[in-house]
């Protein structure tokens, strides 16, 4: 196989020497599809992260190929390595009955999360062909027994492979018939707030602790918007749960109070939306934005929304780094980053959404941030958004509030 695999890029997804746009799990994965001999219309891709798999079978006279790929970034990576390298002829799908209609190969980068896995082993015994084979594979440091084991639920055949150059590849082959009902999404309610989730969406139905911390120093640094005046007793009441059921003096949501000018407000990487859905029932003359390069997160975000009736306020995009978000155009922004890139910890994931921060914010707009006091951000938020101050502390995580200079 001469593809060239090194003119593959990650951008626009954090570049860094430690970083590469393919591995050798991508390799092994190419050479065995090839090695089958099946027709490219028969072979789905999921979890092709910028794209080496796909265009390496492309380039090779596949033609028809699908991919599946969570992230919008990989989406973006993929497209631009497909036409730098002058490669076309495959197509690109949600996880869904068009990505695997009839698909007989399925070739899987392993997921991180267990629940991911579970949710597309459900969708291969689900939507393709009866005697489809998945061949799922990873880095031998980050796989564990327990994905062979969710894998075993939906396929009675689990056969793990001898590691070559440090990867391994999984077969999983005679699907299991699917359960009538989806394993996902999953939902759970927290005091007021219900959380929707697909497997791929961070800290699935639960809300973080980080999620919660943040919550609370919200409560506390921005309350409830007040209307002119004191406030009369009846306005101190308890904010109605989705259900209709009063959110106890705990619940992650905050009161509700009289209409106040319109705010944009930012939840940025909303992963299943814990944040915009909470704000939206706190300020109902807010418009939120919640936004997040994870497919699964942006449907979960879009299912929880829903489930706490602020869908029409509450408008969920599926992009990098709020990208398609215009230049200071937001009152403030909640951020709950990330501090892992993959399998791989790395600091410039959250870098890159304080930058992002920074652009969309109106000088003077806020950004608040929780994250674990042990990575310090403080210094870095006051030097790309502007002064910095600590709101809340917990044992664990600090949050901080960022004016926009
Ligand atoms: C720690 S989780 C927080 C999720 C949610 N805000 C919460 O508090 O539960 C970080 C989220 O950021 C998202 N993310 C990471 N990098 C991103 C990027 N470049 N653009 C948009 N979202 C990103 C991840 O997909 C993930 O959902």
């Amino acid at each position: 196989m001469d593809f060239p695999f090194n003119r593959l890029r990650r951008w626009p997804d954090v570049e860094a020497d430690n970083l590469q746009a393919y591995d050798a799990t991508d390799l092994l994965l190419v050479e065995r599809a090839l090695s089958l001999g099946i027709d490219g219309r028969e072979i789905a891709v999921i979890g092709d992260e910028y794209g080496a798999i796909t265009l390496a079978l492309t380039d090779a006279g596949l033609d028809g190929i699908r991919v599946h790929q969570d992230l919008a970034t990989g989406r973006r990576a993929l497209a631009r390595n497909a036409a730098e390298l002058d490669l076309a002829g495959f197509s690109s799908h949600e996880l869904d009955a068009t990505l695997l209609d009839g698909v007989r190969l399925v070739l899987l980068q392993l997921p991180k999360a267990l629940a991911e896995l579970e949710q597309i082993a459900d969708a291969v015994t689900r939507w393709a062909a009866p005697d489809a084979v998945l061949v799922a594979g990873g880095r031998v440091k980050h796989m564990t027994i327990a994905q062979n084991e969710v894998l075993g639920r939906s396929f009675a055949e689990v056969q793990a492979e001898r590691a070559v150059r440090k990867s391994r590849l999984v077969v999983a082959s005679a699907p299991s018939p699917a359960p009538s009902d989806p394993p996902f999404p999953v939902t759970a309610r927290h005091d007021g707030l219900v959380l929707v989730a697909h497997g791929g969406a961070f800290a699935g139905a639960r809300l973080d602790i980080g999620t919660r911390v943040l919550l609370e120093a919200l409560r506390q640094a921005q309350g409830p918007r007040q209307p002119q005046g004191p406030r009369q007793p009846q306005e101190l009441r308890q904010a109605q749960g989705p259900s209709g059921g009063q959110a106890s003096s705990a619940g992650w949501v905050a009161e509700p109070v009289e209409a106040t000018p319109a705010e944009t407000v930012v939840d940025l990487g909303c992963g299943t939306g814990a944040l915009a859905a909470s704000y939206a029932l706190a300020h109902p003359e807010s418009r939120v934005i919640a936004t997040d390069r994870s497919a699964a997160a942006v449907a979960s975000a879009r299912a929880t929304v829903a489930a706490n009736g602020v869908a029409d306020r509450v408008t969920v995009m599926h992009d990098d780094a709020g990208s398609e978000l215009a230049d200071a155009s937001a009152d403030a922004v909640l951020l709950n980053p990330p501090f892992h890139l993959g399998n791989s910890v790395h600091t410039g994931a959250a870098t890159r959404l304080f930058e992002a921060a920074a652009r969309i914010l109106r000088p003077g707009g806020e950004l608040f941030t929780v994250y674990n006091s042990s990575l310090g951000y403080r210094a870095e938020l006051t030097r790309l958004v502007g002064a910095t101050e600590q709101v809340h502390r917990t044992p664990k995580f600090t949050v901080t509030r960022s004016i926009r200079r």
